[in-house]
């Protein structure tokens, strides 16, 4: 894949988005998958020298609401202020660094869809008609023959294994069939999916069965809780046109012309492969209806599954972010796994087994370990000063694995980012115990190579932990970060002033 941030910094622009997520509980380990991705993504940009705007929030709209709502006998607003709270304590908890949170019902998004319904209206995308199908809540979404499943007799959502329901009625749809050509150029040649293989399978669907019209509106006398429809107000926003929008809300559209031209165009929108159509097939359009280009980059990714099943709420089988956090005593341990584990093609098992390993073996005995290691030597052998004299045999091994790391950032392949920072790590412990510096009398030259080895290692782990990280630098004498690559030259300390030997991963019971 192509690089996504550009060098100088006065002109390198990222913008990063989440999902919005349905606050209709707590959030799992599958929401904190995505965010966490997205956060480390614009972690790294930001420390690559970016100026990089983060956008998550929640997605508070439509019938799944408005049915959750009830039944906890609340009103819906009130349901959602609560629960967006409890998103934003979690997000903090896993140190995302979001630029905002934004919520679907703020005044500021409904005026942004009702703008932009009443555009695509005046362009004449719009008309009124009947809509018959099969929907799921859960989805928020209809299923056509073909994508729905049939067991004994029984129309289920591929998804949820649930029951659909029948629906009827009279809306208004979006001409997407216009786009048809268009979407069908961008996903085949555009080069924004990522990987390459989504693009290809909705570009084959819409082949074989073309591009429908979309029904975006919902009567309220079915769905009451949603954006009036500018034009007649006995409907609402179908949720998911509402939902997509908050992109562009995001950046202050329409009216913040320069913050759009700046961002929208270096974007990477981070989804699950679960709501890929409305990202590919409908966004695209709606971008085009509003003569945007399509985002930058829309970086997919698998999911999470538990017996092979997508782990969520509606499955009922869903990984706890406090039981994780609580197993190994701190949150940043969480963001390691997930960049560790991440995988945008293939599905994920949860493993305790596996996550415990990757805690042991890299952190504890890779990381933590040669920490620990370094800073005991630099202190008992230079009294905690190391100065300026590289090893440029060794630094010429730890030069490439940095670049491998730094490119496959640059590329989004946070896993593959990762496995070459901790291969720094390994070559530097194995450094160490072939130089034995305890035996020598002049350690200097080792000692230096390997502070500066973890600091490079630490940077490229600040996006991901960035706590841990920040400490760590900290016990080296440094207690300041800089934006950009310049810092990610070895040789760039001129004196160490290592002040502490600490351990900073603990073992778990
Ligand atoms: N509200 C919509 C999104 C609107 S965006 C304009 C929605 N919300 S959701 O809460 O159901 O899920 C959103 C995202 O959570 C998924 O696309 C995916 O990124 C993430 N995941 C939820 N469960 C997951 C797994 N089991 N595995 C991986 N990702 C998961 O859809």
């Amino acid at each position: 894949m192509d690089s996504v941030g550009q060098r100088s910094p006065e002109k390198c622009f990222i913008y990063v988005t989440t999902p919005i997520y349905y606050p209709n509980d707590k959030p799992h380990l599958g929401h904190a998958y995505t965010t966490v991705l997205a956060d480390i993504i614009s972690r790294w940009f930001s420390l690559a020298g970016c100026n990089s705007y983060l956008l998550t929030g929640t997605d508070e709209h439509g019938a799944k609401l408005q049915r959750e709502a009830e039944k906890r006998g609340m009103d819906p607003k009130d349901f959602v202020d609560q629960m967006a709270e409890v998103f934003k304590e979690y997000w903090k908890m896993l140190g995302i660094g979001y630029n905002r949170f934004i919520r679907t019902t703020e005044q500021e998004h409904e005026e942004v869809v009702r703008y932009v319904i009443s555009k695509l209206w005046d362009k004449g995308y719009i008309y009124s008609g009947k809509y018959r199908g099969w929907y799921c809540t859960a989805c928020e979404k209809f299923y056509s023959e073909g994508e729905y499943v049939v067991e004994n007799d029984v129309v289920m959502c591929p998804i949820h294994r649930r029951v659909l329901e029948f629906i009827e009625e009279d809306t208004y749809f979006l001409k997407l069939s216009l786009f048809k050509d268009y979407v069908l150029r961008i996903l085949r040649e555009g080069n924004i999916v990522y990987p390459k293989h989504y693009s290809d399978e909705v570009a084959t669907k819409i082949e074989i069965e073309g591009l429908q019209d979309l029904s975006i509106a919902r009567p309220k006398t079915r769905v009451s809780w949603g954006i009036e429809l500018p034009f007649d107000n006995r409907y609402v926003v179908y949720v998911w046109i509402d939902a997509l929008l908050n992109y562009l809300t995001g950046l202050g559209y329409p009216r913040n012309t320069d913050r759009i031209e700046q961002y929208w165009r270096s974007s990477v929108q981070l989804i699950g492969k679960d709501i890929l159509w409305f990202h590919t097939a409908i966004w695209f359009t709606i971008l085009a209806m509003l003569d945007l280009p399509p985002p930058k980059k829309l970086l997919v990714h698998s999911y999470l599954t538990i017996k092979g099943q997508k782990m969520g709420k509606s499955l009922g089988n869903v990984v706890s972010i406090d039981e994780m956090v609580k197993r190994y005593g701190n949150p940043e341990v969480v963001r390691f796994i997930i960049a560790r584990i991440a995988n945008y093609d293939k599905d994920v098992e949860v493993s305790w087994d596996i996550y415990d390993s990757i805690y042991m073996g890299d952190l504890l005995n890779n990381y933590g370990n040669l920490v620990r290691r370094a800073t005991t030597l630099a202190i008992k052998t230079l009294n905690g000063n190391a100065i300026r004299d590289l090893d440029e045999e060794f630094a010429k091994t730890v030069d490439k694995l940095k670049q491998q790391s730094i490119d496959y950032y640059n590329s989004l392949e946070v896993a593959t980012a990762v496995k070459y920072t901790l291969d720094i790590l390994h070559e530097t412990n194995a450094y160490i115990n072939r130089k034995e510096p305890w035996r020598t009398i002049k350690p200097n030259q080792t000692i230096y190579t390997v502070l500066e080895s973890i600091r490079i290692a630490s940077l490229l782990l600040h996006p991901i932990m960035p706590v841990t990280t920040s400490n760590i630098l900290n016990s080296l004498g440094l207690d300041r970060i800089e934006h950009g690559l310049e810092q990610f030259k070895l040789g760039y300390i001129e004196r160490y002033n290592v002040k502490e030997a600490p351990i900073p991963f603990k073992k778990i019971r």
